[in-house]
């Protein structure tokens, strides 16, 4: 499975990227806000930046809601870097431009999937991605995880080439769970993904070979 982080947070890029285990970026406007990134060329030189420093797949969210407003503001998006994934709502005006993307070869993510039918028809358009919000459904005691495991199911009967992100990840449970049924890829915030190497055992284990090894000076 492969690990994105979910933030425009660049320490924290920064930090999953040190790890050696990030494989790519994802973000939406409302992460661009929480760092107080506002304005066309502000939020540009942004994206830029956080390509420059993950070589992997960067989702950049469109703004617009209609086909034509979406094509003009993913194609700005895409002209940046080699590397953006252009993100567009899961609406039927997305359905267009991702086909739109698709067949110009430009890779698109399509965001708030919430329903199997909305997996499938992204996938008919050719998105390159699809993202599931798996927290977002567990916050309306619906699970989440229920929902990636049948989207699961229904791609394992075609040749789409469609991944399937698991997104709105909260925890480690989460990415577990992802990995478990199969998903492609997960994107999550940094302490969920640092949580994963956790165990108090492994404290303890180690604490005491530190010991033992004093010992002996
Ligand atoms: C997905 O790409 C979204 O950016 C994100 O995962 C949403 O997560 P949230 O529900 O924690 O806001």
């Amino acid at each position: 499975m492969k690990f994105f982080i979910d933030t425009a947070n660049l320490n924290d890029i920064k930090e999953a990227n040190a790890l050696g285990i990030l494989d790519g970026v994802t973000t939406n406007p409302s992460l661009m806000a929480k760092e107080g990134i506002f304005g066309d060329q502000e939020v540009l030189a942004h994206y830029k930046t956080i390509c420059e420093i993950v070589d992997g797949p960067v989702s950049a969210e469109v703004i617009a809601t209609d086909f034509e407003g979406m094509v003009r503001e993913g194609e700005i998006l895409a002209a940046l870097h080699k590397n953006i994934v252009v993100k567009i709502p899961m609406i039927l005006e997305g359905i267009k431009a991702i086909k739109y993307f698709s067949n110009k070869g430009i890779k698109t993510n399509c965001t708030l999937i919430f329903s199997p039918g909305q997996a499938l028809i992204a996938a008919k358009a050719g998105a390159s991605y699809i993202s599931p919000f798996l927290g977002r459904l567990d916050d309306v005691s619906t699970n989440g995880i229920d929902l990636i495991a049948q989207i699961r199911g229904i791609y394992n009967n075609y040749t789409y080439d469609t991944e399937i992100l698991a997104a709105s990840v909260r925890h480690p449970m989460h990415i577990i769970q992802c990995a478990e049924i199969g998903a492609d890829v997960m994107t999550g915030p940094l302490s969920a993904i640092k949580a994963l190497a956790n165990h108090p055992l492994t404290t303890l284990g180690l604490e005491q070979f530190l010991a033992d090894h004093a010992k002996g000076k």
